[in-house]
């Protein structure tokens, strides 16, 4: 079988533990199932800066762009909250997402029925909930220009962001959004704010031009939605959903509402995706939808299941063993059914385990 490089990012806070659950996971399958995945490890974020004084080294992001895919973690932490702007935890994702040109973000928002009772919202709203977001990453007002803070009259200063998109950059994502669609249950909604912003109007013409002129995906079901409408029909009906694609910022925000309709921001994994480059090669990053929570890091008690599952991401969508993949999510659902919680998504009478407990019990039930 073909060696594949996998190139880890623990990150900070609770990364470095729940990374260590998918290396025990990569052993088991490298001696167990056979797979030759070679694996480097590298730091990013808050613990790249300490060493580096960056966030992501050149170095660590030339060795992203060799690698068949790139797990991180999560980065970030309260110590680094004074940083300039460049220099800050967060820069080093943006970075990557902008150099490895990871243009496509899916993000699936799914509710496992054993934890339905963890969603704030009525469990026949959210029970067995299976949304996928797909996000624009490398667009949109996190990278567009001009950018900056500037000193205006009186003292007053003045901060500009630019919300820019062209046809390219939204036909492009479009047709993930319509290629997952066609696998899944064939509905693509597509969020924006064409009332107020001419971006918006474009991203909504461009989505329908593509739809009309691509007759493959006729099958599929296409409706626009102006994205506060969006985030308001996500908690009153969230499973008229199957697709929704958007642009980078209401992806950001709509994302995290989507996550926590499922009550377990710890159980979501996420991937991004570039396009083909004249070798054929995609480059690829999978990371947990959660953040790096400082507060708990280093008690051994973060859920890796997100971790996990955004590795059983990577072995779909970039490593081609989609059985092993589909074996995790699996064992996923098995060890949650045995009534295994970490503290994040306790509830009474199950059984409350650490980090490395839940990763060892995955492993359990794949031998
Ligand atoms: C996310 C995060 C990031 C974003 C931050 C950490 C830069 O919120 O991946 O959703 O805003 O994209
Ligand atoms: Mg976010």
């Amino acid at each position: 079988m073909s060696k594949k490089n996998l190139l880890l990012l623990p990150g900070d806070g609770i990364g470095p533990e729940i990374m260590n659950e998918v290396k025990k996971l990569i052993s088991f399958l490298n001696t167990k199932k056979n797979l030759d995945l070679v694996i480097n490890e590298e730091l990013v974020g808050g613990a790249s800066y300490d060493k580096n004084k960056t966030p992501l080294t050149d170095d660590v992001l030339y060795k992203a762009q060799d690698s068949d895919a790139v797990l991180l973690g999560a980065v970030g932490g309260p110590q680094y909250d004074k940083l300039d702007f460049a220099k800050r935890p967060e820069r080093a994702l943006l970075r990557l997402r902008k150099e490895l040109r990871l243009f496509a973000n899916l993000r699936p928002a799914i509710c496992f029925s054993e934890l339905v009772s963890a969603s704030s919202l009525k469990p026949e709203i959210v029970s067995d909930l299976d949304i996928m977001i797909v996000r624009e990453l490398t667009g949109g007002i996190y990278f567009g220009e001009p950018r900056g803070i500037e000193p205006i009259q009186n003292g007053e200063r003045k901060g500009i962001n630019t919300h820019v998109y062209t046809t390219k950059e939204i036909v492009r994502v479009t047709k993930v959004a319509f290629d997952l669609a066609k696998k899944r249950n064939k509905k693509v909604t597509s969020a924006e704010k064409s009332n107020v912003m001419e971006a918006g109007l474009l991203w909504k013409e461009e989505v329908q031009k593509f739809y009309d002129e691509n007759k493959q995906y006729k099958d599929i079901e296409l409706s626009h939605m102006l994205a506060d409408n969006c985030a308001m029909q996500l908690v009153r009906n969230p499973k008229q959903f199957d697709v929704i694609v958007t642009d980078n910022l209401f992806g950001d925000m709509l994302s995290d509402e989507a996550a926590m309709l499922t009550g377990s921001l710890g159980m979501l994994p996420s991937a991004s995706l570039s396009e083909k480059d004249k070798n054929g090669r995609i480059r690829s990053m999978y990371e947990p939808c959660h953040g790096s929570a400082p507060d708990i890091a280093g008690k051994g008690i973060a859920n890796p299941l997100a971790m996990i599952l955004s590795f059983a991401m990577a072995l779909k969508y970039s490593l081609n063993f989609d059985e092993v993949s589909d074996e995790i999510d699996k064992a996923v659902r098995a060890v949650l059914k045995d009534g295994l919680r970490t503290p994040d998504i306790m509830e009474d009478g199950k059984k409350k385990v650490s980090t490395s407990d839940m990763g060892s019990a995955i492993i359990d039930k794949l031998n």
